[in-house]
């Protein structure tokens, strides 16, 4: 069993010296308290400085710099490439942008498996050098070493259970996970030793509804569901999936709030036009 930790952090003394705007920043504080008062946790991903300035202006409670920039931003079939300062270059540029919401960066894949000591130098060199608030870990009980040395040096710990895409060469597959009633069992126990380590908040990927649900009800942590239904304590999406920039992934649990993709190509294309029939730059938009 994990020694329990509890991290709470409050930044908003920082905030009245460092910022002119009476902006209150979430905490794990504020987000522990929206799951005693019910209150649902909005979290997407962000990569870059301009997507995150729009998310956090929109009021998003948590922004994940996701290692499925891996993916959405540099175009690999999976999360495995991505390297450690990579992942710095995108969060740093989220931070800058961010002025409410509660970052929190991605491990990503090599970083943090099987050597706590690397664990922890990532975990600081992401919070040293982005200026996250906190860092997000796959797995549970295996990681358990690596959990605890973070949260020892007062980093805050999201867990991440169920589909974890950084083993996608161990599962095959990246269908629902937990549906077999050993690997639900396991689910429920990682997800109690990642509260006992002190995790602040726990990501549930791609299970069944019925056991998200009961990971939400046992550990007192906030559960934050993607394909994991609707009786978890809050959601994430990655942002490109649901503003339909990657319109060729389309799985169950993904709602589409928008068809950017459309509305970029049309964008581009009148720009071409304009282009070719020298309409741009008229008279006005020139000195
Ligand atoms: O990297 C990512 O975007 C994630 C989410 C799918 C939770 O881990």
């Amino acid at each position: 069993m994990c020694q329990a930790i509890t991290i709470q952090y409050n930044f908003t003394n920082a905030m009245s010296v460092h910022s002119s705007a009476n902006i209150k920043r979430i905490t794990t504080h504020t987000l522990q308290e929206m799951k005693l008062r019910g209150e649902k946790i909005s979290m997407l991903t962000a990569y870059d400085f301009s997507m995150a300035k729009i998310v956090d202006e929109a009021g998003i409670d948590i922004i994940l710099v996701g290692d499925s920039a891996s993916n959405v931003m540099a175009g690999h079939e999976t999360t495995l490439p991505i390297t450690l300062d990579q992942m710095i270059y995108h969060a740093s540029a989220v931070v800058r942008a961010v002025k409410r919401a509660f970052v929190v960066v991605d491990i990503p894949f090599g970083n943090y498996q099987g050597n706590s000591s690397e664990a922890l130098r990532s975990a600081i060199r992401i919070m040293k050098e982005s200026g996250a608030h906190s860092v997000k870990m796959e797995g549970g009980s295996e990681i358990r070493e690596s959990v605890v040395r973070i949260l020892s040096a007062g980093v805050p710990v999201m867990g991440h259970l169920g589909l974890t895409p950084q083993s996608i060469y161990k599962f095959g597959t990246y269908t629902v996970r937990a549906k077999e009633e050993a690997e639900a069992q396991k689910l429920l126990e990682d997800a109690k030793v990642l509260e006992e380590c002190g995790c602040f908040a726990l990501v549930l990927e791609k299970i069944p509804a019925a056991l998200a649900k009961k990971v939400a009800e046992t550990v007192s942590i906030p559960v934050i569901g993607i394909g994991a239904g609707g009786k978890v304590d809050g959601q994430v999406l990655v942002m490109h999936d649901m503003l339909g920039i990657t319109q060729e992934f389309k799985p169950r649990f993904l709602r589409q709030y928008a068809d950017l993709e459309a509305v970029m190509l049309d964008a581009f294309k009148r720009y071409i036009t304009d282009v070719k029939a020298k309409d741009f730059p008229n008279e006005s938009e020139s000195y």
